[in-house]
């Protein structure tokens, strides 16, 4: 295919004209073909014709290319121009894993992706943990596309509820150890208390906005703030915990706090020489997005969400001249990323509007474990290992001791990493953890079901070579043997589109298709019982490669694939 796309790319270049595959690969006549479709971009039949005729006297490698038939499209149906390929070549560069290498194109692009951005008072909720494993596959995806990747996770450590939070830690009388020692958990209870408290006592609100002036305008002493810092630390340590048991790792934690004084003053002054700046009769100064007016400084001259997040991404900017930045947070602050979307871009031309990307997702109702309503993602890990380990047990086919915490841990994770990503990410779902811990049926669970069939497969027949296999397609005619061909074949493709949609349930379904055709596959191409010995080595390479693929994609996902369940 690269081989192919690598020689159009140069007469296409230089017209109007673009192409892309199709299908990934069908058949015609029992032979593999690929097809491009070519398209016009506002260009003439004429030039697309002429563009197919240059595509098709093109010299390609004949030990790849058999034939070439330019089809030329009317009206609505598009011209295309179908590859027939030579049936070794193809078998041995889809069996062959150097050759299975996605093709880079423009690895010199920084893609920066800020996710996860849980708040420091407040507890890390089922949206954040949709951030985080959403925005966690899409970087994946960018990076083994081969773009340059920043994981950033944004901390939300800011605001007049950071002053709640002080005033709760001192009600509560937490002191720094037990901070230390649970962070969320404490720093939720005293936000949570003070927030109570505050219903009958109107002096805690001023206490804590006081609090907040103070920090924010600089005055507050050296401890109060040291303490501060602590908390961001203590909490990130704990984050990191859960973080590694979804298989997620950032290269940047940055948070709101960092955004104060020195950068806010910054965006005031370009904003107001933009006469961006608007001020209201309540001493308020608004920015002006699709006839609404939205806040950025309130009357007593703090700085609002919106006001950090623009100095948040022109200092992004400045750091990384990203080719695009992407957000992956709730659909309920739409409103809030149109808003700094367009001020960023009027104040500043280069960071075009086009290179900043908000992407939405759904809500997920009903996620509750034992203990109530899931107020944290720790204890939502924990119930889905605890019922995993309650299924282990009872499964006669389980291997593993169950009382292994990894092997449950690993695969509750999947299953609601796997539940959560099955679907368009836009779509608002209902929890339930019947369907998400089940073994059979699209889940995380099977997939590692089947990455186990095929470790333990290809473990039992260590001693077949499958070195410098002189491939032959006569040994892989089965039906089951060529729809896991194909899964194959469109695995590159697969990770283009997801990267083009944005949405990991393109990847995912593509691995549910990947392991039930390989599934049925192992039920009827033995490889023991096989007498002929070069069946045996194409059967084994065919479920090799698709074992890789089949990790990749799970890693990919933040799922960490088992070799034994
Ligand atoms: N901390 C915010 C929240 O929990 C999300 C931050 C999203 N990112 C951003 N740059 N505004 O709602």
């Amino acid at each position: 295919r690269k081989a192919i796309s690598d020689k159009i790319t140069q007469i296409v270049r230089n017209s109007n004209v673009y192409y892309e595959l199709e299908a990934p690969i069908k058949r015609s006549n029992g032979k593999p073909v690929l097809q491009w479709s070519v398209k016009g971009n506002n260009s003439s039949e004429e030039e697309v014709f002429k563009v197919l005729k240059a595509v098709s006297s093109l010299k390609y490698d004949p030990d790849l290319v058999q034939e070439i038939r330019p089809i030329e499209g009317s009206g609505k149906t598009p011209s295309k121009v179908e590859f027939h390929l030579r049936e070794e070549t193809y078998v041995k560069s889809l069996l062959n894993q150097s050759d299975n290498e996605i093709p880079v194109e423009r690895s010199h692009q920084h893609m920066v992706f800020e996710y996860s951005s849980p708040n420091i008072a407040k507890p890390f909720h089922v949206g954040h943990l949709r951030s985080t494993i959403i925005g966690n596959v899409l970087a994946n995806i960018h990076q083994q596309l081969g773009y340059q990747v920043s994981k950033m996770n944004y901390l939300g450590d800011w605001g007049t509820q950071f002053g709640l939070l002080q005033v709760g830690v001192e009600l509560l009388q937490a002191t720094d150890e037990r901070i230390q020692n649970a962070p969320i958990e404490t720093l939720y209870k005293a936000y949570v208390m003070a927030n109570k408290e505050a219903i009958n006592d109107p002096t805690i609100a001023d206490k804590a906005r006081e609090y907040f002036r103070q920090l924010e305008s600089g005055n507050q002493s050296p401890e109060v703030i040291k303490q501060w810092q602590k908390y961001r630390e203590y909490t990130i340590n704990e984050l990191q915990t859960v973080y590694q048991r979804l298989g997620v790792a950032f290269d940047i934690y940055d948070w709101e706090s960092l955004y104060s004084q020195k950068h806010i003053t910054a965006v005031l002054q370009a904003l107001e020489l933009k006469n961006l700046l608007l001020p209201e009769k309540d001493g308020r100064k608004v920015v002006e997005v699709d006839n609404r007016r939205i806040p950025v400084i309130k009357s007593d001259g703090s700085t609002l969400y919106l006001t950090r997040d623009i100095a948040a991404l022109l200092d992004r900017w400045q750091r990384f001249k990203f080719e695009q930045i992407f957000y992956i947070v709730e659909n309920g602050q739409t409103d809030h990323f149109k808003a700094l979307f367009q001020t960023t871009w009027r104040l500043k031309e280069e960071i075009d509007i086009s290179k900043l990307r908000h992407v939405k997702f759904g809500r997920i109702h009903g996620m509750s474990t034992r203990k109530g309503q899931a107020v944290f993602l720790r204890d939502l890990l924990d119930e889905a290992r605890d019922r995993m380990q309650e299924k282990q047990a009872q499964s006669p086919t389980t291997k593993v001791d169950v009382d292994s915490n990894e092997v449950a841990d690993i695969l509750g994770v999947s299953a609601v990493i796997i539940n959560d990503l099955k679907q368009r990410r836009q779509r608002d779902y209902e929890f339930s953890w019947d369907k998400a811990l089940q073994m059979n049926g699209d889940t995380g669970v099977k997939l590692q079901y089947t990455h186990c069939r095929l470790y333990s497969l290809l473990e039992q027949n260590e001693n077949i070579d499958l070195n410098n296999v002189d491939t032959d397609p006569n040994c892989l005619q089965e039906p089951e043997a060529l729809d896991v061909l194909n899964e194959i074949a469109k695995y590159p493709q697969i990770l283009w589109q997801a990267k083009e949609q944005l949405e990991a349930c393109i990847l995912v379904n593509y691995l549910f298709g990947l392991s039930n055709s390989t599934s049925r596959a192992l039920k009827r191409l033995p490889i023991k019982t096989e007498i002929d010995s070069r069946k045996q080595q194409h059967r084994l390479l065919l479920f090799k490669t698709a074992k890789g693929i089949l990790k990749q994609g799970m890693e990919l996902l933040g799922l960490k694939p088992l070799n034994q369940m």
